[in-house]
């Protein structure tokens, strides 16, 4: 099995010897390849869906890792005891999600070292909630695949919230600025891109929202262009 460039860079993140789960782990790829790595002894596989469950099931039996892995039925992190595991990856599902289940157990999320979170839409919701809820986003990574850019968001609570200096850096992750992501300019230019179609959708029609959807997409456009 060869893990595609996003669940590569989503495992590269979990640290040596941790224990981790995978929440919706579906076909059980990142856990089943960091225990054939030796990566991490112990994961759990979780899955509110039998089917995908079964999936990484078989998974986990053709690489013979049955004695190293739980795999439990149920939604996000309730499936989920304190201290059971160090580390938690959500990834594949939409930000807003990912954040309604760091929300349904909170002790849960509070109290890993680490969760390793891969929204597919509603980055800027996911960030939004994770920097008012406690969470530090400790770092961020962006990959690229099959001419698609992810974004992985690296977070852990803290008590504390973080105050951003402008609603930008929930679009952008300010932690890809400070490390200056590879394909951070490429990242900003998909996104210009995107709100400069939706004004030449709207060109010549008025109307109170379209109006609003034009300033907005102006203003956003403004501030993307700054942070290349
Ligand atoms: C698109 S797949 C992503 C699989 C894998 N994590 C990845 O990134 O490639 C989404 C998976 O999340 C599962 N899922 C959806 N809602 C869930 C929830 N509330 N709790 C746990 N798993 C969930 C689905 O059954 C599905 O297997």
């Amino acid at each position: 099995m060869k893990l595609t460039d996003r669940l590569l860079k989503i495992a590269s993140l979990v640290t040596k010897g941790k224990r981790v789960a995978d929440i919706g782990t579906d076909h059980g790829y990142i856990p089943v390849y960091l225990l054939n790595k030796g990566h991490v002894e112990f994961s759990i596989l979780a899955d509110v869906n039998k089917g995908p469950l079964e999936n990484a099931r078989g998974e986990v039996r053709n690489n013979k890792l049955l004695d190293k892995v739980d795999l439990r039925l149920g939604s996000g992190i309730e499936v989920l005891e304190v201290n059971e595991v160090d580390e938690v990856i959500i990834a594949g599902m939409g930000g807003i999600l990912i954040s309604e289940l760091l929300e349904a157990k909170t002790e849960v999320a509070h109290s890993v070292e680490k969760l390793i979170l891969q929204p597919m839409q509603a980055q800027d919701e996911l960030r939004k909630y994770l920097l008012n809820n406690g969470y530090e986003i400790i770092d961020e990574v962006l990959v690229k695949e099959d001419f698609r850019i992810y974004e992985i968001i690296v977070t852990k609570y803290t008590g504390k919230n973080t105050v951003v200096e402008d609603e930008i850096y929930y679009e952008v992750g300010r932690k890809l600025i400070e490390n200056k992501d590879p394909l951070l300019n490429e990242f900003i230019d998909k996104k210009i891109f995107k709100y400069k179609s939706i004004l030449n959708k709207i060109d010549g029609k008025t109307g109170e929202g379209i109006d609003k959807k034009r300033e907005e997409s102006l203003y956003i456009i403004d501030k993307l262009e700054k942070l290349i």
